[in-house]
């Protein structure tokens, strides 16, 4: 079954990169969110990546209006009955990720493969709400999804082989790179990332250092394009906060804690980059 036509839920930082490499790669995609505000803020941003590719003379004016004529925008799952490719990428809620699973089900054609940008949920439990757990699995890009070459896909422990390599040449098509892995929260990014971002507020919270100076070590010392409190800030400090509770609680092991301070920048909205203040302040 070749893939064509696919359905991105979730118009945040992640499903509008992950619409934008697809429409770019050539698929019809439609991007789905709840909220029309969120949908205008990510076509936005397509639209000014776009844009930017042009004038930096990556792509011909042709192309950008040929890419942006691949992508409509969606508010009702019911819209997926004609996609081959569900690419989920809303919030890193288990409840939540369970209700649309659910609801694409019945909505999704039965050959379709539904996919989840999880960062460290279970693809087996997210499967086990459908009727097709042999065609879940999954894709976890990286954050700017334009930029990252990775692809990690996950295969649940239903996932067919015949839903793997479907999955792993459509990345290869997007230009990316897939690494697969197995089932175990986290999967391997995030269970090697997290506890890292993790640590360094720690340092900030336990006074150690302030921020600054956290990443300063990190980006001089170790050569890391951004410090780790940065990245937290660039990741969503509400997304970091969910990882660092699936790792703990999937683990049982205590040297997941989340760090009190995270949990509590989170608790005041200060999410990051996306909210104006995490970290740091920005605008
Ligand atoms: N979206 C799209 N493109 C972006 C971007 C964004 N948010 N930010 C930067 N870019 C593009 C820029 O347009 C630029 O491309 P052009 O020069 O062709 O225009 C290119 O990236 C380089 O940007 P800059 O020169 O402005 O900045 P930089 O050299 O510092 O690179 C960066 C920016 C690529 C983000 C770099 O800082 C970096 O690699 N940071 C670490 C990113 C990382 O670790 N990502 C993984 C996060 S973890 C994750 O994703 C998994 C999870 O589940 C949480
Ligand atoms: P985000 O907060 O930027 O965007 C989430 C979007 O989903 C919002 O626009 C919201 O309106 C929408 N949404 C929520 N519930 C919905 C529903 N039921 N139906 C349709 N739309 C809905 O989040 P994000 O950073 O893009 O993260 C999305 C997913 O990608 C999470 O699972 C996250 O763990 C994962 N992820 C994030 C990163 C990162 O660096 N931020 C990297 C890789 C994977």
């Amino acid at each position: 079954m070749a893939i064509q036509t696919v359905m991105v839920i979730g118009a945040g930082q992640m499903g509008a990169g992950i619409a934008q490499v697809c429409a770019q790669a050539g698929f019809q995609v439609k991007l789905n969110d709840l909220q029309e505000e969120a949908l205008a803020k990510g076509k936005a941003g397509i639209e000014k990546r776009l844009t930017r590719a042009v004038e930096k003379g990556r792509i011909g004016e042709e192309e950008r209006t040929k890419v942006l004529s691949n992508l409509a925008v969606s508010t009702t799952l019911a819209d997926a009955h004609d996609c081959d490719l569900v690419i989920e990428a809303i919030v890193e809620n288990m409840d939540v990720k369970k209700k649309v699973f659910t609801e694409l089900d019945t909505h999704a054609p039965k050959h379709a493969i539904l996919a989840s940008n999880t960062s460290s949920l279970p693809i087996t439990d997210i499967a086990s709400v459908t009727n097709r757990a042999d065609q879940v699995i999954g894709m976890h890009f990286m954050n700017p999804v334009p930029v990252m070459k990775l692809v990690e896909i996950i295969r649940g422990l239903q996932t067919s082989d015949e839903t793997y390599e479907a999955i792993q040449d459509m990345t290869k098509q997007l230009d990316k790179t897939p690494v697969e892995v197995r089932d175990f929260p986290g999967f391997v990014s995030n269970r090697v990332l997290m506890p890292m971002i993790n640590e360094a507020i720690y340092t900030v919270y336990e006074g150690v250092a302030e921020p600054e100076a956290v990443d300063e070590v990190m980006k001089l010392g170790m050569n890391h394009p951004m410090g780790p409190l940065t990245l937290a800030d660039f990741i969503g400090l509400d997304t970091c906060l969910y990882i660092m509770e699936v790792l703990h609680e999937g683990f049982g092991d205590s040297k997941y804690r989340p760090c009190p301070l995270l949990r509590q920048y989170v608790q005041a909205g200060w999410l990051g980059k996306k909210s104006g203040r995490g970290f740091y302040q920005y605008e």
